[in-house]
């Protein structure tokens, strides 16, 4: 019998950059892990995130950071096995604070695409400073603005997608803030095709969440791919919260 601890809260993608010694704080956001508008539908692997994340606010931050991040370094490298690389960690933010759900050493797909458009910094020399156990002499800057990507997936995602179909317009809907990330895409006789689930992320930064989000709809909407399909509330959470003005 396996009796786990049932949570409920808001849940976070808080990252942090590790040399075995330090763990540098190394962004946060919010992912949309279902298919279907409001949070509706199966699991995919996130249509959507944004950045920051407003529930990780400077106190939440500390107390991840003492409660979770630290002691799981301490542990790792007692074991001998300090560890060197981003750390993800999968929290709920609870009533009583944050609880970690999982542990992965990697980016988050697609948190790190909204990570790396606000990071002011080179991420290379970050990384080679992880490398070489320098991070205490590091920090990472970031930018103020908020930042959204919207996931655009082939027809039959999260089941077995539809591989092939052309995309088209790419190209006139990037710039104004917005940049698009290829994921699941191939050329196939000079034509960019559809060649994965999630296929491509379009991404833009605004003062608030809400103008990346009207930024990443408008960039989206000038894709020509009938066979692709997006979710079209993502950061819906803190678009409210910022028209409540919290
Ligand atoms: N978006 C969740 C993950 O990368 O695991």
């Amino acid at each position: 019998m396996v009796v786990e601890e049932y949570l409920t809260g808001e849940e976070a993608s808080f990252f942090c950059l590790c040399d075995g010694a330090t763990a540098l704080p190394f962004g946060t956001a919010q992912d949309h892990k279902r298919v279907g508008d409001g949070d509706t539908g199966p699991n995919t692997g996130g249509m959507g995130a944004y950045s920051p994340a407003p529930v990780m606010t400077p106190e939440m931050t500390e107390r991840t950071m003492r409660e979770i991040i630290e002691p799981t370094m301490r542990g790792m490298a007692n074991l001998g096995a300090p560890f060197a690389g981003i750390l993800f960690a999968g929290l709920m933010i609870t009533d009583q604070g944050p609880k970690l759900i999982e542990y992965n050493t990697r980016f988050g797909d697609p948190e790190c695409q909204v990570l790396m458009m606000r990071l002011k910094d080179d991420l290379l020399v970050l990384l080679n400073a992880a490398v070489d156990g320098q991070l205490a002499h590091m920090s990472a800057r970031w930018s103020d603005e908020a930042a959204l990507t919207v996931v655009m997936a082939a027809r039959g995602y999260p089941g077995t997608p539809e591989k092939g179909s052309v995309i088209r317009g790419l190209d006139e809907a990037a710039g104004e803030g917005a940049e698009i990330f290829h994921a699941g895409t191939a050329i196939n006789g000079g034509a960019l095709v559809a060649n994965g689930g999630r296929v491509l992320n379009v991404t833009a930064t605004g003062a608030t969440v809400g103008e990346a989000q009207r930024r990443a709809y408008a960039a989206l909407d000038r894709i020509d791919w009938p066979q692709g399909f997006c979710r079209r509330d993502i950061g819906w959470r803190a678009v409210e919260r910022e028209q409540a003005g919290g």
